[in-house]
């Protein structure tokens, strides 16, 4: 267990002004950014690839957090990293082998997370627990912002955190102010925020709020 950090998810930002949306996060304390890739495939919905992850690089120092959620994960991976990603994220239920893909994409020099949908079984985890870096732990489906958090991911990160105490774990989707501590007291390490940053009229208090719910 490390010290808690939130991440916003810039899937709600304003496509039309990223450079302003990664100025604003900036300037309201934002410590690394969760950027949410989806193919239309693993997940019903598009998102954005390595432009824009190379774009945001050129303009930032933060760290960048990849959420594949795509049904190719080690297609991607290299160019991912070149285009400038620090973490990369695959989803379990993408892969035939777990271990096989985070040898993978450790092997390009990057940390690696493995995420779960709340409706996928934690046996399919198992095999590659110990070869990754972060464990994200869906409260939502992945797929869309603004959805309601998923209570499942509090029993998940327990478990794990008893058993990890050294595992880096993310919980993503559904965390606000008003449910954040719980998401804290069950052992997460990095929580994700989308929209109850960016559709906020003030990213530094909402942030602010989060960081006061966290603090030990
Ligand atoms: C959902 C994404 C999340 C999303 C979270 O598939 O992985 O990162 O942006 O958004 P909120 O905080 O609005 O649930
Ligand atoms: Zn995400």
């Amino acid at each position: 267990e490390s010290t808690p950090m939130v991440l916003p998810s810039v899937l709600n930002a304003d496509f039309g002004d990223l450079g302003g949306e990664l100025q604003r996060l900036t300037d309201a304390g934002a410590r690394a950014l969760h950027l949410d890739v989806m193919d239309g495939h693993f997940v019903p919905n598009l998102t954005f690839g390595m432009p824009i992850v190379e774009g945001l690089r050129r303009h930032t120092d933060l760290p960048l957090d990849v959420h594949l959620m795509i049904s190719d994960p080690l297609r991607y991976a290299a160019p991912m990293v070149d285009a400038g990603a620090d973490m990369l994220t695959f989803h379990v239920e993408a892969v035939d082998d777990p271990v096989a893909a985070a040898q993978t994409i450790a092997d390009l020099g990057v940390a690696v997370g493995v995420a779960i949908n709340p409706d996928a079984s934690m046996d399919q985890l198992e095999p590659c627990l110990d070869h990754v870096d972060m464990v994200l732990i869906m409260s939502v489906q992945a797929g869309f912002g603004g959805q309601a958090f998923n209570p499942i991911a509090l029993e998940r990160l327990r478990s794990l955190r008893n058993r990890y105490p050294d595992l880096l774990l993310e919980a993503d989707g559904g965390i606000k102010a008003s449910n954040i501590a719980e998401v804290r007291a069950a052992g997460c390490d990095c929580f994700v925020v989308g929209s109850a940053i960016l559709k906020s009229d003030d990213y530094g208090k909402a942030i602010d709020e989060l960081n006061d719910q966290i603090a030990a």
